[in-house]
């Protein structure tokens, strides 16, 4: 019997957990399985809504860090964690993605002497004014598994000195999600409610904070969706960070088919993306979710740690300032000249190549 332990924290983790608890649930004879959550995230519509459409079990422990600066959420994460490591005694520890709560519970665990499995490894934007890609960096570094999402992950491992014996190419948790609940999302009947037509709006998603954070960039963004809105419906589901910053920057949204409402849950979110004529995101995960959906994709970022959305998918990588935006999203709604290809191994069985490698360990 082997003894897991997940950790979850930030939105992005919980659909990539979701999968490999399910599979390993299959098998209570093989698999004990603990759910940390270390509370990075913790708004109803950031964290407890993933649990109910993702249908996971509620955590076992509960760090209820909150946010903090970098330095103070990292370190409280990783105090918090420690004794829960200590309590549970797990064989091997799987955290996911590059948010604070999985560098602080991977390192923990490295010093322990602790096994740990990072999902999603080896992912690389080359830009260190990420915090994520320090957090990528770190993470595999001290990491004794490393599944990868797709082939460049390996390649990028092997560049960094990574045994290769550590490396297992298994294909994207996250897409095993999508697959399994698509057709649960689209029962919702979510573009109704919203007033949109399918294929005739773009949806928007943007929280990092080099195009969030920075109100001469953000007041461009803004502007940019108030006047692409005046010729397609836009919908916004807006994160905390950015809502504060909106809030920050006390200027009139322009009422009109502009819509800016709260973050969505999973399936609501999924079905929108789905139905959407383009997406506009700086997200890392929705690049992939477009390419799995054949939906044209625009990444307001310099660089990407997940090329393959560009090379075979729907991503197109574009600036943050007004007018590039204006352009290339009229270039890009609905283009139907897309001919995406599903990546390899994108295919829902990621999570069961992943118990199966865990179990031969
Ligand atoms: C974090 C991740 C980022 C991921 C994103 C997804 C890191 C370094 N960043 O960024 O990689 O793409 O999550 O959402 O781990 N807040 C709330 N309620 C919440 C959570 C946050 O109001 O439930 C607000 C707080 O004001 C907080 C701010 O959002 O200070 C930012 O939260 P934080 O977890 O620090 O970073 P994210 O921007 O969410």
């Amino acid at each position: 019997m082997l003894k897991i332990m997940h950790i979850v924290g930030a939105r992005p983790n919980f659909p990539k957990v979701a999968p490999i608890m399910a599979e390993m649930s299959k098998r209570p004879d093989l698999f004990d399985q603990v759910l940390v959550h270390t509370g990075q995230h913790y708004d109803y519509n950031m964290s407890q809504v993933f649990f109910e459409h993702l249908e996971m079990p509620a955590p076992d422990e509960y760090l209820n860090v909150g946010s903090a600066s970098h330095a103070a959420q990292t370190a409280a994460i990783m105090v918090s964690f420690e004794p829960i490591v200590l309590k549970h005694r797990p064989d091997c520890v799987v955290v996911v993605g590059d948010v604070n709560s999985t560098v602080a519970c991977a390192l923990v665990c490295a010093k322990l002497g602790v096994r740990v499995a990072h999902v999603e490894a080896g992912l690389r934007s080359n830009d260190r004014t990420m915090p994520e890609e320090i957090n990528r960096l770190l993470t595999d570094q001290i990491s004794d598994l490393l599944f990868t999402p797709s082939k460049d992950g390996n390649e990028n491992l092997i560049r960094e000195g990574i045994d290769p014996a550590k490396i297992h190419f298994v294909g994207n948790v996250m897409i095993d999600t999508l697959i399994k609940l698509l057709p649960k999302a689209l029962h919702r009947n979510k573009l109704r409610d919203f007033g949109l037509k399918p294929k005739e709006y773009i949806l928007v998603t943007l929280h990092r904070p080099s195009n969030v954070d920075d109100p001469g960039v953000l007041r461009g963004i803004l502007q940019a969706m108030a006047e692409i809105s005046r010729d397609v419906p836009v919908i916004f589901p807006v994160h905390p960070r950015t809502r504060s910053r909106i809030h920050e920057l006390n200027e009139s949204i322009p009422n009109g088919t502009l819509q800016l409402v709260d973050p969505l849950g999973y399936l609501d979110f999924l079905a929108l993306m789905n139905a959407a004529g383009l997406v506009l995101t700086d997200s890392g995960g929705i690049q992939e979710e477009t390419t799995y959906l054949g939906v044209p994709c625009l990444t307001a970022r310099p660089n990407t740690e997940r090329p393959i959305t560009v090379i075979e998918g729907t991503n197109r990588l574009v600036g943050s300032c007004c007018e590039e935006l204006v352009e290339a999203m009229r270039k890009s709604f609905s283009r139907r000249d897309v001919l995406p290809r599903r990546p390899e191994l994108w295919d829902g069985q990621a999570a069961a190549r992943i118990a199966e490698v865990m179990l031969k360990m």
